[in-house]
């Protein structure tokens, strides 16, 4: 545990020790000790000295580069923005003008932006990411920080090629939800949990450069990892529990109830709309042993006993999972699917198999039943 506190093992070899790690507090689960970094612990001019009037050049206008910068120049800080130029109305670029970025003042083509940033978030789409590669590293400056928030394109770089020159800091921070949720939590004085980690220290500074830059776009705890362990937990996270579980497992319910001859608002009511609304806010709230507690006795008999079940059926396929994951191969199928020209419309036709099916179908139907909400018009 010493050598672990101490030294900290990346891709390019052993980090000295972090001086950050004395403003942490140490967790402890069930014995497994972690330093969590939480704003109010931190000098309160920490994010102040450590980014200065650093110039912080954010690479495209998604949901995530959307919320960060935009907390980021709420904050106060010296940002600019590198966006493909296009005068499409739903482009990044016509956004951000709506968003009172200026042209050739804070709004820049990508390869101008990353020269003059010295923290360059590069949260462009994955795939967009390879795409701008040459683009970004040539125009990178030497001593400059490169900052992701997903580690795909560095875990994956042996199909990315996203290599870094050895002369830059390579951060991450992960925040905990889609960027909306970032900006949201924002604009009503809350925060978002996030990850964090370092993958390149070249500067010495490297910790302290990503946990500041944590703080300024509004994530108040964060939690350390590596980019290997942000990345396998968020892609298998999101084909299991998350996602792709959670839509196999209520359309397998809701089909097997419509099968069985129960009605569509009893089959929707039974798989999605107990869960969503009554249930998992319960969990979310109070935990899953709470949740069980306040139900009847013959449902908490039912789960119990068959929690198990689930348990011993689903492992395995987490497990398969995740060894594709860590393979390379969802990478793979990720990089090939959304590298081809017609990608939007192949995954507006997925998405709209879903939106076709009878269970969401029902969904809004029965939504317009929810007490005290108002009434949708799809
Ligand atoms: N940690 C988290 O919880 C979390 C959550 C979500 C996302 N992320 C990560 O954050 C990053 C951004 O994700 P996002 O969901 O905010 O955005 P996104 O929807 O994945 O990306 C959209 C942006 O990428 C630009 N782009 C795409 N291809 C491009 C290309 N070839 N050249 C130039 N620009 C291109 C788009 O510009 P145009 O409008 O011009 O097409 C747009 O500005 C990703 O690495 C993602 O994995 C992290």
């Amino acid at each position: 545990m010493l050598l672990f506190n101490l030294t900290k093992h990346n891709k390019i070899g052993l980090r000295n020790f972090s001086s950050v790690i004395k403003y942490s507090k140490e967790i402890s689960i069930n014995g497994v000790k972690e330093n969590i970094y939480i704003k109010e612990n931190f000098p309160s001019s920490f994010v102040e000295k450590t980014l200065g009037n650093k110039v912080i050049a954010t690479l495209g206008y998604g949901p995530q580069a959307m919320s960060q910068s935009m907390n980021l120049r709420d904050n106060g800080h010296n940002v600019i923005l590198g966006v493909r130029k296009s005068e499409n109305p739903n482009s990044s670029w016509m956004k951000a003008i709506r968003d009172k970025w200026i042209p050739d003042q804070n709004l820049f083509e990508i390869d101008e932006a990353t020269n003059k940033g010295d923290i360059v978030q590069y949260l462009l789409s994955d795939a967009g990411q390879i795409d701008k590669w040459s683009i970004v590293k040539s125009n990178l400056k030497d001593n400059a920080t490169l900052y992701f928030s997903h580690g795909f394109g560095i875990v994956y770089n042996d199909k990315t090629n996203i290599v870094p020159n050895k002369n830059n800091d390579v951060v991450l921070v992960a925040p905990k939800g889609p960027g909306i949720f970032v900006r949201q939590n924002y604009l009503n004085n809350d925060h978002v949990n996030a990850s964090w980690a370092t993958y390149q220290d070249a500067s010495g500074n490297a910790d302290n450069t990503a946990i500041a830059m944590g703080f300024a776009i509004g994530c108040d705890n964060l939690f350390e990892t590596t980019f290997h362990k942000e990345t396998t937990s968020d892609l298998v996270g999101e084909r299991s529990v998350l996602m792709g579980m959670i839509q196999g497992a209520f359309k397998a319910q809701y089909d097997l109830l419509r099968e069985k001859g129960h009605s569509p608002s009893e089959a929707y009511n039974e798989t999605v709309e107990e869960a969503l609304r009554t249930l998992y806010p319960l969990i979310s709230d109070k935990g899953m042993d709470w949740m069980y507690e306040n139900c009847s006795t013959t449902a908490q008999r039912g789960a119990i006993d068959w929690a198990p079940r689930y348990y011993n059926a689903i492992k395995p396929i987490i497990a398969q999972c995740y060894q594709e994951v860590e393979a390379g191969m969802e990478a793979r199928i990720v990089i090939n699917a959304n590298s081809s020209p017609d990608y939007r419309e192949k995954l507006n036709d997925d998405l709209n198999k879903i939106k076709d099916q009878e269970i969401w179908q029902a969904y809004r139907v029965m939504r317009n039943f929810r007490p005290g909400l108002k009434k949708n018009e799809d």
